[in-house]
């Protein structure tokens, strides 16, 4: 409610008799401001897929070399190279889907020097990220073991930039084909007999850059040249993943869904939101950091909303999906660290970036059907953190295990009725809302409250459902920059949430300043 403030909107709340019987509000906050909710728990249409919460692992850092392969001789405990914590805490949040090797590392990628003996394995030159040496102890079967230990989909990203289309088509035939070929039997000859099955497949990655400096209409030819001979073996269904724009280029939208959007089952966009000049390490922003980086942040609604706008036009049935295979913050480096390392801290804020933005993959989920945050371990919005054999989990891994209610659960719009969380003369919505009924019948609805000061007042309007019992989580924090370490890993962790109260026609509850709340409604 732009330019109202609390009083103003519960006053009208009351006069257009939007709220049908007086609610019991919490705590006697005088600072509270007030908001409020509709839940349509009658217009469950659309499926929020599980793989809206997928993740991204490049060979970047210290994301899969010690993030997640010590190899078989390590003293950290590991199966079969890859590090077991790690695993068990992933396994935790439901990862569903994992994409794979890159990023800009994928367009230099050649998957052959990552298969066979490890130590005949060639070594190459990592030119994105640090000029490190890549030994390629992690390749192809590794990952796929990977996946395996993690229980998810993998979801492979191919050379377009710098490989060949045969190159391509190999890798394919590698993995899944179950019959008599060379490159079947190079597979048997590395010790897996039996192909693996896999779906997700990128043709390239962002080639509008670092994957070959494309026009789009360029790539799109690229694209359909390509993408003929990702050949389907045995029951296996390559599901085709087309490069797509960057953030707001929605030229490159419209081209690639007109000239080759029927041979694509996906679209992927890109979009990393920093605090602005990226000067300022996560752990040491101000308030004016937190608003901008919010501020960037619910930029996805507009972006997801335009790009799908335009898929729209030439593909009405919703065939296509839009898939945003690299989201998430973007800041500095902890001082000391490889500035290609791309190695930062995860704060408070850092939650509300991702619970924003996985509410709004929500609400978009009839287009937006798989999204993989930027990146899984040790790598710019990481979920996990590690030092040697040591591990912390960080407040965004918070938000992912807190918001797994929601995987495969059906969408229940919800409309809300903010009040304005200011900034000089600028403002963002204070509250940010999803809500799901998932399979056993459960109402799940996860709340953002946005403004660092201020607890916000929620009255909830639950239509077509009715509601007995609130339970709740919270996550938080007395200041805003509060991060996990290495010396005090629990300095954010989800705590009970009590603030929470049946009401007639729904549910009232007070959201503390700057928190991510998950409610369960039986
Ligand atoms: O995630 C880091 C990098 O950001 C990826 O390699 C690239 O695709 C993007 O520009």
């Amino acid at each position: 409610m732009s330019n109202m403030n609390g009083k103003r909107l519960l006053t009208s709340i009351l006069l257009t008799g939007a709220l049908t019987a007086p609610f019991a509000w919490g705590a006697d906050d005088s600072t509270a401001t007030t908001n409020k909710l509709v839940i349509h728990a009658d217009q469950a249409n659309d499926t929020i897929s599980r793989n809206l919460y997928g993740h991204f692992s490049e060979h970047l850092g210290r994301c899969i070399y010690e993030g997640i392969w010590v190899g078989e001789d390590s003293s950290i405990p590991n199966t079969r190279g890859i590090r077991n914590d790690v695993v068990a805490a992933l396994k935790q949040i439901k990862v569903p889907v994992l994409r794979w090797p890159g990023g800009c590392f994928a367009d230099e990628y050649h998957w052959k020097d990552g298969i066979g003996p490890r130590s005949q394995r060639p070594a190459m030159i990592n030119t994105h990220w640090g000029g490190v040496v890549e030994n390629n102890h992690f390749g192809t079967h590794e990952f796929l073991d990977l996946c395996e230990q993690l229980g998810c989909e993998p979801y492979l990203c191919g050379n377009l930039g710098s490989g060949s289309v045969q190159e391509m088509q190999q890798w394919v035939e590698y993995i899944t084909f179950d019959g008599v070929s060379p490159m079947a039997e190079l597979r048997k000859q590395n010790g897996h007999p039996e192909p693996w099955k896999f779906k997700f497949f990128a043709v390239g990655n962002e080639n509008w850059g670092c994957g070959g400096n494309m026009t789009p209409e360029f790539y799109a030819d690229q694209y359909r040249r390509y993408a003929t001979y990702l050949r389907n073996f045995g029951g296996n269904r390559i599901y085709k993943v087309a490069c797509g724009p960057s953030g707001g280029n929605y030229h490159w939208t419209e081209t690639l869904m007109q000239q080759a959007g029927r041979q694509m089952a996906g679209l992927a966009l890109h979009y990393y939101c920093g605090s602005g000049k990226r000067t300022k390490l996560a752990t040491e922003m101000d308030e004016g950091d937190w608003f901008a980086q919010l501020q960037r942040a619910l930029q996805m609604e507009e972006l997801v909303t335009r790009h799908s706008a335009i898929m729209d036009k030439y593909d009405p049935d919703k065939r296509v999906a839009l898939i945003v295979d690299e989201w998430g913050t973007w800041h500095v480096v902890e001082p000391g660290t490889n500035p290609g390392f791309l190695y930062q801290q995860n704060t408070l804020r850092d939650a509300l970036v991702a619970g924003v933005t996985l509410n709004i993959f929500n609400n978009h989920c009839s287009r937006v059907k798989m999204a993989n945050i930027a990146q899984m371990i040790n790598v710019l919005q990481a979920m996990i953190l590690t030092d040697k054999e040591k591990m912390i989990l960080t407040p965004t891994y918070h938000v992912f295990e807190m918001y797994t209610v929601h995987h495969d659960a059906k969408l229940l719009p919800a409309d809300v009725q903010s009040a304005d969380y200011q900034s000089g003369s600028a403002t963002l919505p204070q509250v940010n809302a999803s809500a799901s009924r998932d399979q056993a019948g459960r109402i799940h609805v996860t709340l953002c409250n946005l403004d660092p000061q201020h607890p916000a007042e929620l009255a909830c309007d639950l239509q077509g459902a009715n509601t007995s019992k609130i339970s709740g989580r919270v996550l938080t924090a007395p200041e805003m920059n509060a991060h996990n370490t290495f010396a005090q890993p629990e300095t954010l962790k989800p705590a009970a949430f009590v603030g929470a109260r049946i009401a007639a026609g729904g549910f009232a509850a007070t959201l503390p300043a700057k928190s991510v709340v998950v409610l369960e409604l039986e």
